[in-house]
C-alpha cells in the first residue's frame, strides 16, 4: 500500500497559473480530512492508552538490572575515592569497567566530565555516575554554615541559600551533595556542631526540610538541583565528651524525641539519600546497625531512597571491633541495608565472595542496586550527566548569588551584647576618626568559609572583615589593621595532610615574632579611637576532627583582648567561629559583642553592614552558650529533677560555676526593641487529640525597623515520663517597622503534644496540664496554660 506521503509527492503540484480544478480541491479536502482524523485519534484518550506509556524510573532500573552482571551490580554499590583516596586504584579504570557507581570528592568540572564520558561512552552499560561532594554551605559562593543559617530562624531563606548552592554545584557537574547535616548537637566541644542546626529538634526539623527542598527542588531531577543526602544517621552529635568519632550512648526516648526528628523531617521532604554515621550507637556501629537502618529507617519510616556509608565506615566496622574481618564487615553493612560503600572498597573486594558462597543472594544484591539506579534515572543523569562548561562561568558569576550570601550572613549574626547602644557605629567620621581592626581572623578567608567551604575553595575570593570595614567607611575613617599573634591548633588536624584539601592552618610564629605582633596590635589600639577585635577560630579549628576540650580562644587571643581593653579605648568584639567559645571574660568587660559565625564569601561586607547599622541584626542562638566547657553538654530542654534550679535557694549544680548558661537558647539582641504581650490560649480545656490555639502580640517598640523571632515553648506538667522544663513548639520570624504591632497565631496539635515515652516504649499523647510560654528567647516569662482531658 502506498503511503500518504507518497501520494502527496506524486500528485501533480499546484500551479498558480493554472485554473484551480475541482479534482485538486477534492485532493486537498481529503488530505485535510485525513490529517484531522489522525490528529483526533492521536489526541483521544483511547490512542493515549494504546501508546506504550513512558517507562518509570523504577521500570527502567529493573530493565537495566536484568542486563547487568553480578560484577557490574557490585560496581554500582562502590563509590570510588576520588581525590580522597589517592592510594586506591585509578577511578577512571574502575568506571570504565563498570566497577564504580559514584566518585567521591571530584570537584573539577572538566575532570568530572571526563569521568562521566568514560562511564557513559566507554563502560559496557553506559551507566552515569553520581558525583558526590560536601556542598554543605556553598560550592563557589560560600554561605554561612548551617549553624549560622539556623540562627536566622528563617526556613525560606535557608531554602533560597541551598537552592543557590545547588545551582552552582550542578552547573559544575556535582549532582549529589552530602547535605543536609542534621545532627542535633548539645555540646559545643564537638567540632561538627557548626554543620548542623543546633540543639533543638523542632527547629532542626524545619531547617532540615528547608535544606532538602533547596537542594533537590520540588522533586528529584528538577534542573539546576542536586540529590540531597541527610546525615549522619544517627546521634553523631552525641559523641561522648564532644570528642569527634567517639561512641554515642543515647536512650531510645532521646533518639525518638531529639535526635531522629530532623531525619524524619528530611525524609518527609523527599530526601533521596541518607548517610550512615561513623560512631557506635549504643555499642553497635551505626553503619552496621540493623535496628537503625532497617527497623527504623526502612520498616518504620518506609525510606525508599538509598543509604551511603560515611567515608570508609564499612571497612572500619572491623576497626570498631564489631566485624571479624572485611568480609564480615561487608555482610553486616549489606544486612543492615547500606547501599553504597563510600571509599572503603569493601563491597568491591568482599561482595563477590559473599555472593559466591551464597551468604548474599543475587536477589538481595538487586534490592541494594535498584534504588541507586532509580535515583540516577530520576535525576535525569541518563539523559545528561555533564557539567555545562559553557554555562558555568555565567552561573558562578551571577551577581545575585553573592548578594544572597551577604543577606544570609547579615541575618545569621547574633548580637550578644550591646551596652549603651554602642552599636551601630557611626560611619561618618564624626564620632571616631580612626579604628583599629585587630585579630588573627580579621583578614582570614579560610576562617570565614569554614571547613567545607574551605575544602572546596581554599578560602579564596572572600571579602574579609578588614576589607569589608575599609570599603564601608571609605576615607571618612582611618582604618588600621593589626593581626596580633597568629593562631594554631595545639594538635594539627589530620585533614592538613589530605591531598584533596585546600585549607591550611596559619603559619606558626617564633615567640619573638608573636610578641612583636602582640605589641603592634596594642599600639595600634592605643593610637585609634576605637578597637574592633575580630577573634575566634581559623581554618580547621571547627568542623570534622576539630573538637575542642576547653573552648578557650586559641593562642594569645584572650590575652590580647585583655590588653586592648586595658588601653581604655572602646572595644567591640566580633567573633568568627563555628561554635560557642568561652567568652565569659569578654561578656563582663566588653561593651558590644557580635557573633558573626563563619560568615562566608561575603562575610566581611556583612559584618561591616551590621557594625555600621546598614543591617539590623536579628539572629538568635540555636545553641545554649555555656560559661565554660565544664558545663557541656548544655541545652535548654533538660528535665526538672528533684532540685529544680529555678528554686530560689538553689544556687548551682556546681560549687565553682553557675549552671545557667552565659546566653540562653533563642537569645539575640537587635538595634531596636520588641515587646511580646497579651498571650491568649483559645481553650482552657481540650479533648485528647484536639488542637489548642495560642496567640500573642509582638510590637517593635524602638525607633528603627527590625526582625524578631517570637518563640513558643510548652511544658507537660505530668505524664508517663518526666518531661523537659520547656520545649520549643512554634516560632515565627517577623519584620516590624518602628511602632508596628502584629498578632501571631500558633497551633499546638497532636504533633506538638505527642512524645515517645520511655516507660510506655511508644508514642503517647497524654491527658495533662500544659504550660505555655511565648517570648524572645527560651527564658520568656509570658505564660498561659491549658489542660488536655482524658
Ligand atoms: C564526613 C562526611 C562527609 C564525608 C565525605 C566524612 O569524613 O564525616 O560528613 O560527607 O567525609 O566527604
Amino acid at each position: 500500500m502506498r503511503s500518504l506521503s507518497h501520494r502527496i509527492h506524486t500528485a501533480r503540484p499546484f500551479n498558480v497559473t493554472q485554473p484551480f480544478r475541482t479534482s485538486d480541491a477534492r485532493l486537498i479536502r481529503n488530505v485535510l480530512a485525513f490529517c484531522f482524523v489522525i490528529f483526533g485519534i492521536v489526541r483521544s484518550p483511547l490512542f493515549v492508552a494504546a501508546q506504550p506509556a513512558p517507562k518509570t524510573a523504577e521500570q527502567r532500573a529493573d530493565a537495566l538490572l536484568k542486563q547487568m552482571t553480578v560484577e557490574e551490580k557490585i560496581g554500582q554499590l562502590n563509590q570510588a575515592g576520588g581525590t580522597y583516596r589517592r592510594d586506591m586504584p585509578n577511578d577512571e579504570e574502575l568506571v570504565r569497567k563498570g566497577l564504580a557507581g559514584s566518585v567521591l570528592w571530584a570537584s573539577d568540572p572538566g575532570a568530572i566530565n571526563k569521568l562521566q564520558r568514560v562511564a557513559v561512552e566507554e563502560s559496557r552499560l553506559h551507566v552515569p555516575l553520581l558525583i558526590g561532594l560536601d556542598v554543605i554551605h556553598g560550592y563557589h559562593t560560600i554561605f554561612p554554615p548551617p549553624l549560622a543559617m539556623s540562627a536566622t530562624w528563617d526556613p525560606a531563606l535557608v531554602e533560597r541559600v541551598q537552592t543557590a548552592a545547588a545551582r552552582e554545584a550542578r552547573a559544575g557537574g556535582i549532582n549529589w551533595s552530602f547535605a543536609p547535616m542534621v545532627d542535633i548537637a548539645r555540646d559545643a566541644r564537638w567540632g561538627r556542631m557548626v554543620e548542623g542546626a543546633g540543639e533543638d529538634p523542632y527547629l532542626g526539623a524545619a531547617i532540615a526540610k528547608a535544606q532538602v527542598r533547596g537542594f533537590q527542588g520540588p522533586e528529584l531531577g528538577t534542573p539546576g538541583h542536586v540529590l540531597a543526602c541527610v546525615k549522619h544517621f544517627a546521634a553523631y552529635g552525641a559523641a561522648d565528651g564532644g570528642r569527634d568519632y567517639d561512641s554515642s550512648y543515647v536512650p531510645d526516648d532521646l533518639l525518638w524525641n531529639v535526635y531522629f526528628p530532623p531525619f524524619k523531617a528530611a525524609l518527609d521532604a523527599g530526601v533521596g539519600s541518607l548517610m550512615s554515621a561513623y560512631m557506635d550507637l549504643n555499642e553497635v556501629p551505626a553503619t552496621g546497625n540493623y535496628w537503625l537502618l532497617h527497623d527504623v529507617l526502612r520498616e518504620d519510616w518506609k525510606f525508599r531512597g538509598f543509604v551511603v556509608s560515611d567515608a570508609e565506615a564499612i571497612g572500619s566496622l572491623v576497626t570498631h571491633g564489631y566485624a571479624r574481618n572485611r568480609e564480615d564487615a561487608a555482610w553486616l553493612a549489606i544486612h543492615a541495608g547500606v547501599n553504597m560503600d563510600m571509599a572503603s572498597y569493601t563491597y568491591l573486594q568482599e561482595l563477590p565472595k559473599l555472593i559466591q558462597s551464597g551468604k548474599v543472594s543475587v536477589a538481595a544484591l538487586d534490592e541494594l542496586v535498584r534504588p541507586l539506579l532509580v535515583v540516577k534515572y530520576k535525576m535525569g543523569l541518563f539523559e545528561n550527566p555533564y557539567a555545562d562548561l559553557s554555562r558555568l562561568p555565567g552561573v558562578l558569576n551571577d551577581p545575585a548569588t553573592p548578594k544572597l550570601a551577604r543577606e544570609a550572613a547579615q541575618k545569621s549574626m547574633v548580637l550578644l551584647k550591646n551596652d549603651n547602644a554602642m552599636l551601630p557605629l557611626d560611619k561618618s567620621g564624626n564620632k571616631y576618626r580612626s579604628i583599629a581592626v585587630i585579630g588573627p581572623v580579621a583578614d582570614s578567608g579560610p576562617a570565614q568559609v569554614g571547613f567545607w567551604g574551605g575544602m572546596i575553595t581554599g578560602g579564596a575570593d572572600v571579602v574579609t572583615v578588614i576589607q569589608g570595614i575599609k570599603e564601608k567607611v571609605g576615607s571618612a575613617i582611618k582604618v588600621e589593621y593589626a593581626s596580633g599573634p597568629s593562631i594554631q591548633r595545639e594538635i594539627p588536624s589530620n585533614f592538613e595532610f589530605y591531598p584533596g584539601v585546600k585549607l591550611h592552618a596559619q603559619k606558626a610564629q617564633s615567640p619573638a615574632d608573636a610578641q612583636a605582633a602582640f605589641d603592634t596590635a596594642v599600639a595600634t589600639a592605643k593610637r585609634s579611637d576605637l578597637a574592633v577585635m575580630v577573634l575566634g577560630e581559623d581554618a580547621l579549628m571547627a568542623g570534622e576532627a576539630a573538637s575542642n576540650g576547653t573552648l578557650r580562644l586559641a593562642g594569645r587571643q584572650q590575652e590580647l583582648l585583655q590588653a586592648v581593653v586595658a588601653t581604655g579605648k572602646p572595644v567591640v568584639l566580633v567573633l568568627i567561629n563555628g561554635r560557642p567559645l568561652n567568652i565569659s571574660w569578654a561578656a563582663e568587660h566588653v561593651a558590644a559583642i557580635l557573633e558573626a559565625w563563619e560568615p562566608g564569601s561575603q562575610g566581611g561586607n556583612a559584618v561591616a553592614d551590621v557594625l555600621f547599622g546598614d543591617a539590623n541584626p536579628g539572629g538568635k542562638l540555636t545553641v545554649t552558650w555555656p560559661q565554660s566547657a565544664g558545663q557541656e553538654p548544655l541545652y535548654y530542654d533538660h528535665m526538672l529533677t528533684h532540685e529544680p534550679e529555678t528554686k530560689p535557694d538553689f544556687g548551682s549544680r556546681y560549687q565553682d560555676l553557675k549552671s545557667t548558661p552565659l546566653y540562653p537558647f533563642g537569645y539575640g539582641l537587635s538595634y531596636t526593641n520588641f515587646a511580646v504581650s497579651n498571650l491568649k490560649v483559645d481553650k482552657l480545656k481540650a479533648k485528647l487529640g484536639e488542637s489548642v490555639g495560642v496567640s500573642v502580640d509582638v510590637q517593635n517598640t524602638g525607633a528603627i525597623a527590625g526582625d524578631e523571632v517570637v518563640q513558643l515553648y510548652v511544658h507537660q506538667q505530668s505524664g508517663s515520663a518526666s518531661r523537659p522544663v520547656r520545649q520549643l513548639k512554634g516560632f515565627e520570624k517577623v519584620g516590624l517597622a518602628p511602632g508596628e504591632k502584629k498578632r501571631l497565631h500558633f497551633t499546638l496539635g497532636k504533633d506538638e503534644l505527642t512524645y515517645w515515652s520511655s516507660s510506655e516504649k511508644k508514642w503517647v499523647l497524654e491527658p495533662a496540664v500544659f504550660d505555655v510560654w511565648a517570648g524572645e528567647d527560651s527564658t520568656g516569662s509570658l505564660h498561659g496554660s491549658f489542660e488536655v482531658l482524658p
